[in-house]
């Protein structure tokens, strides 16, 4: 199955970024797909968000990584052969970070 990547990205804070990425991950995770949200954000919001559920089926796993370790992360990613990815960061200019 070819491997689709989504990345939910804005020069803006607060837009809804994290929530349309877990909201998409949840949407397709229960639709039947092997998900992979990657969490750039330092506050890693979608990671404890993920953390507190650990017993949930149907939900996306969820990466932390930064942007020095993003590479190494998609090349494990794809060795996993993830059908899904969704890659939520904040831009490195954004204002409220
Ligand atoms: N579709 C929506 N309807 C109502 N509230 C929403 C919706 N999407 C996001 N929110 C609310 O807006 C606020 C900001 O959303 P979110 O944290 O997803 O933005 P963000 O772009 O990831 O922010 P940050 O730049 O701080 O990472 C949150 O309180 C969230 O609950
Ligand atoms: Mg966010």
């Amino acid at each position: 199955m070819p491997t689709n990547v989504v990345a939910v990205t804005i020069n803006k804070g607060g837009a809804g970024k994290t929530m349309l990425c877990r909201s998409l991950g949840v949407a397709a995770a229960r639709a039947g797909l092997a998900v992979l949200i990657i969490d750039m954000d330092t506050q890693q919001n979608s990671t404890s968000w993920r953390k507190r559920r650990p017993e949930e089926d149907q939900l996306p796993l969820v990466w932390f990584t930064t942007e020095n370790d993003l590479e190494e992360t998609l090349r494990r990613a794809r060795i996993a052969e993830w059908p899904s990815h969704l890659i939520g960061r904040k831009m490195a200019n954004s204002q409220n970070e």
